[in-house]
């Protein structure tokens, strides 16, 4: 029973997967709690907002180009290529992998590997730069817009994201989908500039907002994953629901947009928002700063 209280998102879990709960309407109470809890801690942690924090907030979505200033920019950048060379030079890039889905993590002294189908995710401990980041003033309030609370710095890395061949093992991350049932940050500070065919984040613009046919749409996905759970079919009872793109004009969601940048942009998302891994040429990579922040949702302080 504790467990609909937390984060808690897979129907695997015996009462998040609940029949009989789910019937009662359990799914809808738990997003619009966990909506109205993050707006509460929000209003506790920031007041006016300006124009990149506003779109945020309209759009579930900001690039913010020029982030740092030149010169603390150059000094992270080649921290990171100095970490990246390092990681390498103990760890050649393994090759392709051979299962379906997400690989277990291949842990070493400098971070660890995954493998999503074909696309390798390489993270990496940030050196002092690095580390450093998640304390910027701007970044914190970012967080803070999104999900009321300031990131952990423990949650930051350095993100290597090697692409492979999708048509031999495709990546989850490139179907649309959202992270979870409440409002959740995912950052990228890009260290080097992103081309159309490195893959670069596709969003689909105030996809994050809980309306009437978002909660229809959510419940109709509910439904469907108490019933994979009835039939043990454990690919349906993922809590990360994913949506088609004639279901996206369905909701009234204008068109996915996808977001090439320069190196030292910021790119911050509430990941409840419609997104996936933008399509790449195989053998490309995206070089950034990393962070999943998804405090839990039903605590009602802002921090
Ligand atoms: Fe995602």
């Amino acid at each position: 029973m504790y467990s609909i209280f937390t984060s808690m998102k897979v129907f695997s879990d015996p009462w998040v997967g609940h029949p009989g709960l789910n019937r009662l309407g359990m799914h809808r109470k738990r997003l619009k709690a966990a909506q109205a809890i993050s707006r509460f801690r929000r209003a506790q942690t920031v007041h006016r907002y300006d124009r990149d924090e506003q779109h945020l907030l309209d759009q579930g979505f900001v690039a913010i180009e020029n982030f740092l200033p030149a010169d603390e920019f150059d000094a992270l950048r080649a921290e990171c290529h100095a970490s990246v060379d390092a990681a390498k030079a103990i760890t050649p890039l393994p090759a392709k992998p051979e299962v379906w889905g997400f690989g277990d993590s291949d842990r070493h002294d400098w971070g660890f590997d995954r493998f999503d189908g074909s696309t390798l995710n390489r993270f990496i401990r940030p050196g002092p730069l690095a580390a450093a980041f998640p304390r910027n003033r701007r970044f914190k309030r970012l967080a803070r817009i999104v999900t009321g609370k300031t990131m952990a710095a423990r949650r930051n890395w350095i993100y290597q994201t090697v692409n492979g061949d999708d048509t031999e093992i495709p990546d989850q991350q490139r179907e649309f989908h959202r992270d979870t049932f409440f409002n959740c940050m995912k950052y990228w500070f890009f260290i080097d500039p992103v081309r159309e065919e490195d893959g670069p984040f596709v969003y689909v613009p105030g996809s994050h907002k809980l309306t009437p046919e978002r909660i229809a749409w959510e419940e109709k996905k509910a439904e469907a994953a108490v019933e994979a759970r009835l039939q043990q079919n454990r690919r349906g009872m993922t809590g990360s629901f994913r949506i088609e793109r004639e279901e996206l004009a369905a909701l009234g969601l204008p068109p996915p947009q996808s977001y090439p940048v320069p190196g030292n942009t910021l790119v911050v998302a509430n990941v409840f928002g419609f997104h996936r891994r933008g399509d790449a040429v195989p053998g490309t990579d995206r070089l950034s700063l990393y962070g999943n922040h998804r405090p839990q949702p039903f605590i009602p302080l802002g921090s």
